[in-house]
């Protein structure tokens, strides 16, 4: 914590000189200390707790007890997964299994005390004085409003009507792309029936930087109409492993241009949902570009599918550069991208359309370590269940 030091740091440091009435004084001052600091966690509105690797709150500011229901008698006595069910699997942690050292963030649906959405990010430190147990910060927003509001802003008229005039313009802008295309192939053929010399080797060059750029505007725009078109899903009865695997078919050879292995692992059940095939498909896509990009020749990504009696778990685990703590809490937002050619688009893509699935995104990342992004989707689509009912 960034704070200037007080006279209080100075009497610390020489605390084994002090006579009787110079300790109390002293203990006076950390007790004022305290109470300040309290005071500052308190008038947060984000819930903050600390919790210890085997998920046991060790404090807890006022919104934290709060959004979670925890009583004072509690602290110091009850695992975070009693009072949030659900977390420890969403986590891919077993019983009794401790906190694994990567920062994480989750959204979730909280039904106790009160319905509620919150994110929740652990944040691993180490206590800086005292034994060096592992601790972890778990930061909770309310995104309740914020989910609400998204949806009426998404729904509101007004926008939809400027959404759909840029909707039009970039889909007019397919046909002019289709064609300087078409016309780049076919002077690249002609290109190839000339003799060669240095000024065709030029030209050559020059064509290939069109024909990349236009791929590029290409994939600029269909991201962008993906993104703001939120397309009711249509479902279908899916094996999402075969789903995979067509994708890994069309970016299998990329993969291997770039040295990087795969591994596709189906604990127990097959992964059966009920979802939409192009949508997962892109979900698919987007997230093997990211780890794709993430990482190196010798980079390994492993897939992993399991399930519970609910859910379905799919895990993108990927041995990249990770993801900075400071831009965990964007990488949803569109348009973040700390690539130079990323559109920013690709994982809010992916949330809309897990959102849409009744599902969750989950992130867990550690910088040079690699990130391992989570897919929570129900095994059965309740609003579906009830209308075939
Ligand atoms: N697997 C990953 N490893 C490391 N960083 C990641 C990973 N996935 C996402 N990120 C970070 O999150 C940011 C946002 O990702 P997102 O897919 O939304 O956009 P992008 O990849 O930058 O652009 P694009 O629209 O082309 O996908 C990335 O720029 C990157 O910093
Ligand atoms: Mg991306």
């Amino acid at each position: 914590m960034a704070k200037k030091e007080s006279s209080l740091d100075r009497v610390l440091g020489r605390i084994e000189s002090l006579d009787a009435t110079n300790l109390t004084n002293l203990a006076q001052k950390l007790a004022r200390e305290r109470a300040y600091l309290e005071t500052v966690f308190n008038t947060a509105l984000e819930g903050i707790l600390v919790v210890d690797e085997e998920g046991e709150v060790q404090y807890a500011n006022e919104s934290g007890q709060r959004m979670i229901g925890l009583s004072d008698s509690e602290v110091g006595t009850t695992l975070l997964w009693r009072l949030i069910p659900g977390l420890r699997d969403s986590l891919g942690l077993e019983e009794g299994e401790p906190l694994r050292d990567s920062i994480s963030s989750r959204e979730l649906e909280l039904t106790y005390p009160e319905q509620r959405f919150v994110r929740i990010y652990f944040l691993p430190f180490k206590e800086p004085v005292g034994e060096d147990d592992k601790q972890f910060v778990v930061m909770l927003s309310d995104i309740t409003n914020e989910k609400r509001t998204k949806d009426e802003t998404i729904e509101s008229e007004k926008i939809a009507s400027i959404l759909l005039l840029a909707a039009g313009v970039a889909h007019e802008l397919g046909n002019p792309l289709n064609s300087l295309t078409i016309h780049l192939q076919l002077m690249e053929r002609q290109l190839a029936k000339l003799e060669s010399g240095p000024a065709t080797g030029k030209l050559g060059n020059s064509l290939s930087v069109c024909r990349g750029e236009v791929e590029r505007l290409d994939g600029i725009i269909k991201n962008f109409l993906e993104a703001i078109r939120p397309q009711e899903p249509d479902f279908q009865v899916l094996d999402l492993s075969l789903v995979l695997e067509e994708v890994l078919e069309v970016v299998g050879s990329e993969l291997n241009d770039r040295g990087i292995t795969v591994e596709v692992e189906v604990v127990s059940e097959a992964p059966i949902v009920r979802a939409d095939r192009n949508q997962m498909k892109q979900v698919f896509f987007n997230l093997i570009k990211n780890a794709m990009e993430a990482m190196g020749p010798g980079g390994a990504l492993k897939i992993v599918s399991r399930s519970d009696e609910e859910k379905i778990y799919l895990r993108f685990g990927d041995s990249g550069e990770g993801i900075r703590q400071s831009d965990l809490s964007r990488v949803f937002q569109p348009y973040h991208t700390t690539k130079k050619s990323g559109s920013g688009l690709g994982l809010m893509i992916v949330q809309r359309i897990i959102r849409g699935h009744g599902g969750q995104v989950g992130i867990d990342s550690q910088e040079g370590v690699g990130t391992v992004v989570t897919l929570e989707l129900p095994k059965r689509n309740r609003k579906l269940v009830m209308l075939e009912a």
